[in-house]
């Protein structure tokens, strides 16, 4: 980026994954003019704790940005703001929200051709069984993943036809770590089992714990997400570990970092469409952002759990 001092956006920064941003960018620029937006439907202000910045508290869906923001300019907006349960079926308010935030933001940015970069998901590709490559068809399962597959496609298509313009899409893959716990259900795996184990109850998976999933660490999905100011062309990019790994495997990680010896206790997977692999393949991350997460599972497991039990001796 050409400032030390850019003027940046970010939606959803009371989230999880925006919060974790919104303060790395804040120790990495710490001139930076940082503005979050966001309307506390599942976030927290308390993620924010440290932050030095301004806070606009709006429904994106609604937001006036001119109205809010007149000729107001910034160097790029990170767009994380999104309904994030996706057990939440009603449609309408499913896309409305996501998708229409989406498009009042575009319409604010277009004129100066501000960068975007927004997070698009891994659950646009649906069910795989090998690792998915930025240009497999979506499939959908859900309407979660449906309104992100629309917001690829406009994204797709602006680009199409302003190629002056920059908008970075980031397909996150599973993403857990600090400043989760505000989501409930939705928050990740990682969190769930190691609050059941730290409580001495046995971690709770289905049947028989094979399934596999990309778990990234959010340290990781910051690094890539901030990468992505610098790249030259817009593009939709993969953000995971680039490892599969199994829920027996992350149970056996949890136990060595909790210094517990708890066995699973397999339950039935009570749902239809359930995606029992993900695995993000990062070539084209790698190369047109330059990503190159840090942290294997292990690694970011402990690095979690010593924020989230200060109080537990993890091994060395
Ligand atoms: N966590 C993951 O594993 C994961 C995986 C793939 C994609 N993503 C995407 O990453 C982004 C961040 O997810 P997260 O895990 O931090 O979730 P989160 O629920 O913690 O954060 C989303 C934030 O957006 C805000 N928000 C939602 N709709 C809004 C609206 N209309 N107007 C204003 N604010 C609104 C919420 O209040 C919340 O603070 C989302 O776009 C999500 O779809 C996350």
């Amino acid at each position: 980026m050409s400032t030390s001092s850019p003027s940046l956006i970010i939606t959803g920064g009371a989230g999880f994954i925006g919060s974790n941003l919104t303060l790395a960018l804040q120790q990495r620029f710490p001139d930076a003019r940082l503005t979050v937006i966001d309307d506390f439907r599942s976030g927290d202000f308390k993620n924010l704790a440290g932050y030095r910045g301004d806070f606009v508290a709006q429904n994106l869906a609604t937001l006036d940005w001119y109205a809010q923001f007149g000729d107001q300019k910034f160097d790029a907006i990170f767009h994380l703001a999104s309904i994030t349960d996706t057990t939440l079926h009603d449609q309408f308010v499913q896309v409305h929200d996501n998708v229409e935030s989406f498009r009042r933001l575009l319409n604010f940015a277009r004129p100066n051709r501000t960068r975007i970069i927004y997070a698009s998901s891994a659950a646009t590709y649906g069910a795989a069984a090998a690792a998915s490559v930025e240009s497999d068809g979506a499939a959908p399962a859900n309407v979660y993943a449906f309104s992100k597959v629309i917001m690829d496609n406009i994204a797709i298509r602006e680009v199409k036809e302003k190629p002056d313009w920059i908008i970075i899409g980031l397909r996150y893959f599973n993403v857990y770590g600090p400043r989760e716990a505000h989501k409930g259900m939705p928050a990740s795996m990682v969190y769930h089992l190691a609050q059941q184990m730290k409580a001495g109850q046995r971690p709770r998976i289905f049947k028989h714990g094979e399934q596999k999933r990309d778990f990234v660490y959010v340290k990781d999905v910051v690094e890539g997400s901030i990468l992505a100011l610098e790249a030259q062309t817009s593009g939709i990019y993969n953000l995971g570990s680039g490892q599969a790994r199994s829920f027996n495997e992350l149970v056996d990680v949890l136990n060595r970092c909790l210094g517990t010896r708890l066995p699973a206790d397999y339950i039935d997977n009570p749902h239809a469409h359930y995606q029992n692999f993900t695995e993000a393949d990062l070539n084209k991350a790698r190369s047109a952002l330059g990503y190159a997460p840090q942290f294997s599972l292990e690694d970011g497991v402990t690095d979690y759990m010593r924020w989230l039990y200060p109080e537990v001796r993890l091994p060395a």
